[in-house]
């Protein structure tokens, strides 16, 4: 049942897109370094081409586009955003159109995501840094220029992040409760914050008493604060959906963004090749890197206690790391 009795009719209204539960697997030799026992719950296997953790969100957003009537979607972020490469990946296979409100500049051969976004079909449209200030007017003209074509256009947040998408994430903590036993620490990347107020939410929902520590790639802790009272805002105004005041630790670490979001130094991207070469495990340089340097930094300095069980979710973002080639082909 839960501890909030509302979610149970919630949690069942989501289309079946991602294989789970995902894989919790133990890494023997990075444990063995870090003086800890470290596992990854492989949320970068809930699918190949809509893989990481948006799809989880995204069974929950097609299902609310579909029971209102929708034919397109909308959605927005950088021009290498996996959401929007998750999104484009799930409207095809789902019979949605799409289009994608694109930050930067239009690449002259696709690449990476993006190359993505055109393979399934997506339509695009690209908007400076400063015009993407006024991303709310953009997305609003967008919605009217797809209704005058006759369209209904179901519009998602950037990242997938709003009380319905983050369903997706309480229901993944139902996945971590099923453990036999359970994590001390939780790391997990804060890019829009949904994932991470959503897996807040589920761990109390679900009773489990892991610390969830979420490390901001890009903005700052108050960002994210703000973000997550949104989202939890929006679950007592859309869905009724109330929390007791003081319920929740938010515990958010901003000092791993570094040269500033989807930026890399040549020492980060070091820090990549090592741990694919010692685990096997691929990170991507935009979210789970920066993620894996937050998390291994505190355990360095004693946030985390020596044995400690510790889970890091990688969220995906392979396909983020083709536009790197560049700067990693040097490092190989
Ligand atoms: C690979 C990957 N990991 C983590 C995140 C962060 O998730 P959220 O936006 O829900 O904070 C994102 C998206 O922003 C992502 O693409």
């Amino acid at each position: 049942m839960g501890t909030f009795p509302r979610l149970g009719a919630l949690l069942e209204k989501r289309f079946t897109l991602a294989q789970l539960p995902t894989p919790v697997e133990r890494l023997d030799r990075l444990s063995e370094e870090l003086g800890v026992s470290l596992y990854v719950k492989r949320d970068d296997l809930t699918e190949s081409v809509a893989s990481g953790n948006k799809i989880r969100k995204l069974e929950y957003l097609l299902y609310d586009a579909r029971e209102k009537g929708c034919d397109t979607l909308i959605t927005c972020g950088g021009v290498q955003s996996n959401h929007c490469r998750a999104t484009a990946a799930v409207a095809a296979r789902m019979g949605f159109a799409c289009h994608l409100i694109l930050r930067g500049e239009k690449p002259a051969i696709p690449n990476g995501n993006y190359l993505v976004d055109r393979i399934l079909g997506a339509t695009t449209s690209f908007y400076s840094r400063e015009e993407f200030e006024n991303l709310h007017e953009i997305e609003r003209n967008t919605v009217a220029t797809l209704e005058r074509q006759g369209h209904k256009p179901y519009l998602i947040p950037m990242g997938g992040s709003n009380a319905t998408g983050s369903l997706g994430y309480i229901r993944m903590a139902e996945e971590l409760a099923g453990l036999p036993e359970p994590f001390d620490f939780i790391y997990c990347a804060l890019g829009s914050g949904g994932t991470y107020a959503g897996m807040m939410i589920g761990l109390k929902h679900h009773g489990v008493s892991s610390r969830l520590q979420g490390v901001a790639v890009c903005d700052d802790v108050a960002y994210f604060e703000a973000e997550v009272k949104r989202i939890l805002q929006e679950f007592e105004a859309w869905y009724g959906v109330t929390f007791p005041d003081g319920l929740f630790d938010m515990n958010f670490d901003d000092r791993f963004v570094g040269i500033g979001y989807a930026l890399n130094t040549p020492e980060e991207l070091k820090e990549l090749i090592r741990i694919a070469r010692l685990e096997g495990l691929i990170l991507d340089p935009v979210y789970t890197l920066k993620t894996f340097l937050g998390m291994t930094r505190q355990i360095r300095e004693g946030v985390v206690p020596k044995g400690a069980r510790v889970l890091f979710v990688h969220t995906g973002g392979h396909y983020g790391v083709f536009p790197k080639g560049e700067e990693i082909a040097p490092l190989l």
